[in-house]
């Protein structure tokens, strides 16, 4: 990547993976950051900084064998500081919306920071998207890990309870895919709903648009919106509507229809409720999406109930890595998570943390070409 200094460079060789960690310059406040590049023995390389835990490339194989970058992102750290589009950041204390910037817990009202609109965004004006972790490298015969913690202070953005965040990235050594392990602690109750919002390009970030990119979603019903893009509060079947991605169809075909909730979000911005026969919490598949150009394919797997598929719809045309233009839908977020608003929805499925209580979940972005 062009503007690192390889100064502080230091290759430590996993069992069959390589971590190579570089200095990604310092922040504006002069803290010294980190780029940590794991590469498997597959064709995956996944470069992450310990600013926001963010997601810096992501290089999958296409068919033929050749690599590309599939997530927006920057070159340097400057970007990711001024930057307001998450991109491949670690979403917290909350992410997506919480209505009117309020909620209530234990019959106490706390008042949030409004950074859209009426509402907050993604945890406020400073999440955990622009804070500094602290990172340290694991090897193991399974692959490489990076871990990363955050601790957020009470009444953070907020939001009461300390709360200890880590994050765990690994790239296994024989599959293509990342692995992200999200465990957290707090000492008051608390909400939390923890995601990544890397914007994948199948065909190589920069390259297109992603209208062709063929997706399908495993849910029956999805939580429209209003038109600040909060939950109604209805589940509502997806079936006979745009929303109906059960069967793969190309990203662009509907996106552009007259549909109140497509107009809403300027294409889809929507939470769909992932389909768990029988119920439970284990890892299933979300979503498949597949670029038939490259033949590359992404499937996601979570433990959560919800994501958030958004098509890239606030993309302006701003520039990103290697001076390229990201116009809009430029790219798609499939965001694992609790709903939107969950706290001020007691239909939705908790987002209440409790002291004692270890959260733990888990989203997979597993990669294959044909
Ligand atoms: C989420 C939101 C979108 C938008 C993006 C970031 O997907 O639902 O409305 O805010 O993050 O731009």
């Amino acid at each position: 990547m062009g503007g690192l200094s390889l100064a502080s460079s230091l290759s430590s060789q996993g069992m069959r993976g390589t971590i190579k960690k570089e200095s990604f310059g310092k922040t504006t406040g002069g803290e010294q950051i980190e780029l940590y590049s794991l590469s498997n023995k597959k064709g995956m390389e996944v470069s992450i900084t310990n600013f926001g835990a963010t997601v810096v490339t992501l290089k999958v194989p296409d068919r033929a064998g050749k690599a590309a970058d599939t997530v927006l992102g920057y070159d340097t750290l400057d970007g990711y500081e001024k930057g307001t589009s998450y991109f491949g950041a670690t979403v917290g204390r909350y992410g997506n919306r919480i209505a009117g910037g309020k909620f209530s817990l234990d019959g106490k009202t706390y008042t949030l920071p409004k950074n859209n609109g009426e509402n907050t965004l993604h945890g406020g004006i400073v999440g955990f998207n622009k804070k500094v972790w602290k990172a340290r490298e694991i090897a193991s015969k399974a692959g490489e890990s990076l871990e990363m913690t955050y601790l957020s202070a009470d009444g953070e953005e907020g939001f009461p309870g300390n709360l200890s965040a880590k994050v765990v990235f690994t790239l296994p050594a024989e599959r293509n895919e990342l692995k992200i392990d999200y465990t957290a602690t707090t000492d008051k109750d608390t909400v939390l709903n923890l995601t990544n919002h890397s914007y994948f390009n199948l065909a190589g970030e920069g390259n297109g648009d992603i209208l062709d990119h063929v997706m399908t979603l495993h849910a029956k019903q999805f939580t429209p919106v209003d038109k600040g893009l909060i939950p109604t509060g209805e589940l509502k079947n997806v079936g006979g509507t745009p929303m109906d991605f059960n069967s793969a169809t190309a990203i662009g075909k509907r996106i552009n229809e007259s549909d109140e909730q497509l107009v809403f979000g300027k294409g889809y911005d929507h939470n769909w409720v992932l389909t768990r026969a029988g119920g439970g919490s284990g890892l299933l598949v979300a979503a498949e999406a597949y670029d038939p150009k490259s033949g590359r394919k992404l499937e996601v797997l979570t433990t959560e109930p919800g994501v958030q598929f958004y098509s890239g719809n606030f993309l302006d045309g701003a520039k990103g890595k290697g001076n390229k233009p990201y116009p809009q839908r430029a790219a798609f977020c499939l965001e694992t998570q609790h709903f939107p608003d969950s706290p001020n929805h007691p239909n939705f499925p908790s987002t209440l943390l409790k002291p004692n209580v270890v959260f733990h979940s888990q989203t997979v972005f597993r990669f294959s070409a044909k």
